[in-house]
């Protein structure tokens, strides 16, 4: 069976690597030349509204799937009308823009930041006077990574965050002073089956994600489970969902939701039975889905930006690394390490060993 991803990146990359075992092969559509997944699988080089490379993508593909929310539209519907997409397209329309999402999210009664709709300076003024400050503004489609969002501390600086952001739709969120900051990645495959991760804890810095630490039998999990299971029934959903929150006390707010295999679940690799990467590949080929407990207390660290000394990563005992095979540039995720320890204790020991080695001595980018 053949797959199809829109996107060549690392986490096309990581659906391959976890396809090949089970006798799959990949063809993905991605215009960079140099794409990571390129080496391992066929690579259809064109712009993804490209007729002609969709047509060819729809006819060799026996089910295809995306690896990043901003693929256009167009290019999905018209996929779907020849072979199976998963992800569904009106799934994927609800999380690739941020007031739909979180308009979704209320209506399901899932707790999220107040927010509103930000057209223009004068709609981001009457924004500001609902949600309050400090804010969030960010763009409603095409953010990633922290990038398209101005936090707003003072009115005066409504104008030059909106400039900022590009002046474009956009959302204003409350800004949440959160305890920690949690996701779950959920599985639901085509028959309806539903399964979850444990829960990750995640830590930003500059809107990047840094560091996950899986968290087994969290009292978080079964709230962060109802409200999963929630949105799985309400989208048909198939393959894996990841939902971001904040959590304060025992509130859950969601903060977004990514329809696609997610870095906050990369520790799943080595750190569950079966990875987010196999399973989203069982679920849309309608295969049955794999067991997602954990095999220990996993920690994964990202590598941004620069590349740390290998040699000395590969000396730290269980370290499990990840390289994309991407050029180093700065902000950019260019691979990223797992720990799985069966003991907690071991596991901080060896973080802050991993940490020293991927941040310097300080760990500078810890937040
Ligand atoms: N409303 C908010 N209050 C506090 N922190 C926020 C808020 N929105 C975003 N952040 C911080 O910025 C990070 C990235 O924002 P997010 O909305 O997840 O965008 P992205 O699509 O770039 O991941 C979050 O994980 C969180 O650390
Ligand atoms: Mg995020």
């Amino acid at each position: 069976m053949r797959v199809g991803i829109l996107g060549g990146g690392q986490l096309a990359r990581m659906l391959a690597l976890a396809g090949y075992p089970l006798g799959l092969d990949f063809t993905v559509l991605e215009p960079a030349q140099d794409a990571c997944a390129g080496p391992l699988t066929q690579h259809l080089r064109a712009e993804y509204t490209d007729a002609e490379a969709l047509q060819a993508l729809a006819g060799e593909a026996d089910c295809i799937t995306y690896e990043f929310e901003n693929v256009p539209a167009e290019s999905v519907t018209r996929l779907d009308r020849q072979v199976h997409v998963y992800p569904p397209p009106h799934a994927l329309a609800a999380a690739r823009d941020r007031f739909l999402e979180k308009t979704l999210f209320n209506q399901l009664e899932i707790e999220t930041a107040p927010f509103a709709d930000v057209q223009d300076l004068d709609s981001l003024r009457a924004a500001v006077e609902q949600v309050g400050l400090p804010a969030v503004l960010k763009t409603r489609t095409l953010g990633y990574d922290g990038k398209g969002q101005a936090v707003i501390r003072e009115e005066g600086e409504l104008e030059k965050a909106w400039e900022s952001i590009g002046a474009v739709p956009a959302i204003l969120e409350g800004f949440v002073e959160f305890e920690r900051e949690v996701s779950l990645v959920s599985v639901r495959s085509r028959e309806g089956e539903v399964a979850f991760y444990p829960l990750a804890r995640n830590h930003h810095s500059e809107g990047i994600l840094r560091r996950s630490l899986s968290l087994d039998g969290d009292p978080a999990q079964q709230l962060a489970e109802q409200y999963a299971q929630r949105m799985l029934e309400r989208l048909d959903y198939v393959g894996v969902l990841a939902i971001e929150f904040f959590q304060i006390g025992h509130h859950l707010l969601a903060n977004e939701m990514a329809p696609r295999v997610h870095n906050s679940g990369h520790w799943t690799i080595e750190g569950a039975v079966t990875s987010q990467f196999e399973n989203h590949l069982r679920a849309i080929l309608g295969l049955p889905l794999g067991d997602t407990s954990s095999t220990g207390h996993a920690a994964m660290v990202n590598l941004i930006g620069e590349l740390p000394d290998t040699r000395e990563l590969l000396r730290l005992p269980g370290a499990h690394l990840h390289l994309y095979g991407k050029a180093p540039r700065a902000g950019r995720k260019i691979g990223h390490v797992t720990l799985v320890e069966e003991d907690r204790r071991i596991l901080q020991v060896k973080l802050q060993r991993l940490e020293e080695l991927v941040h310097g001595r300080g760990g500078e980018s810890r937040s």
